[in-house]
């Protein structure tokens, strides 16, 4: 079962998935695009089952996994992908933009957690993997919801990864840097680093969880600098840097105001 299977990330691995023959559960809340990526799937040679609704609907998540258990008995990977957000700079804090955040990107996980863990605990078996974000390593300027949210999802992860793996259930942490899809498409080209094409993301986490690891992060010339070495910079060092990374994105940011100077 793929969340978030309507666009980006989540229908490349559903495709992919259902390439190699599996039967894939996909959900999303916006029907077209749902069609379009369950029929995806099945040109592709899978099966496909679509899930129209929100996973940060605790109601929806519990019908659609008894859709699934209905169909196929139950999941081997749950691949809990939905996810995304708005900047939220802090000189115009906006709770509600926090709260719609963690919905989809905290929530969203917990609510599939709790419908599909204790049939993987009963069985000794299955995979729940999480994408999460580099993003969630540190505070990016502008950013503070959909870090917070990554943030508290990395360890939530965690603990459930320690918690579960004396039942036999896996828990993988899928950190991706830049990988174009319709929420990156919103952002300046210039200023992703080492994009990936939606297939090549796809296929790396792919890969990546049934090679059973923990933490499935790329590109690895993103990736090992922000998890090595921003994360473990002090906090006095970390400011300097990234208010001088964000001094320099301005322009390209705001060309309005750009346009307003003498
Ligand atoms: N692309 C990147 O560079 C990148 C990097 C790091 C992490 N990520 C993470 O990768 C995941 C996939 O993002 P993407 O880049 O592929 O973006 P995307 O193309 O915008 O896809 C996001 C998907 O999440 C679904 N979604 C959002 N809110 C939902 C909700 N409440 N209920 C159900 N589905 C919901 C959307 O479907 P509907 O709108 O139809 O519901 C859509 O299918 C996200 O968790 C994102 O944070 C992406």
């Amino acid at each position: 079962m793929v969340t978030g299977a309507t666009s980006g990330l989540g229908r490349e691995i559903a495709v992919q998935l259902g390439r190699a023959g599996w039967r894939v559960a996909l959900t999303g809340r916006r029907e077209p695009q749902l069609k379009e990526a369950a029929a995806a799937v099945r040109q592709a040679g899978g099966t496909a089952l679509e899930l129209l609704g929100s996973v940060s609907d605790p109601d929806a998540v519990k019908a659609h996994y008894a859709l699934i258990k209905e169909a196929w008995g139950g999941l081997d990977w749950a691949v809990l992908n939905a996810g995304g957000g708005d900047k939220n700079n802090a000189k115009a804090f906006s709770a509600a933009n926090l709260t719609s955040t963690i919905a989809t990107n905290l929530f969203g996980v917990a609510y599939w957690m709790e419908a599909v863990i204790p049939d993987m605990v009963a069985a000794g078996s299955g995979t729940v993997a999480a994408v999460s974000s580099l993003a969630g390593f540190r505070g990016l300027p502008s950013r503070g919801s959909y870090c917070a949210s990554k943030a508290a999802l990395n360890t939530m992860l965690e603990s459930a990864r320690i918690d579960l793996r004396p039942a036999g259930v896996r828990v993988v942490t899928v950190c991706p840097g830049f990988v174009k899809s319709e929420l990156t498409d919103r952002n300046n080209p210039a200023q992703m680093p080492f994009l990936l094409d939606t297939p090549d993301g796809a296929r790396r986490i792919i890969r990546g969880i049934a090679e059973g690891r923990r933490l499935v992060h790329f590109p690895w010339q993103l990736s090992l600098p922000v998890m090595y070495l921003l994360h473990n910079l002090p906090g006095w060092a970390y400011d300097r840097i990234a208010a001088r990374l964000e001094r320099s994105k301005r322009p390209a940011d705001a060309p309005a105001e750009a346009a307003k100077q003498p």
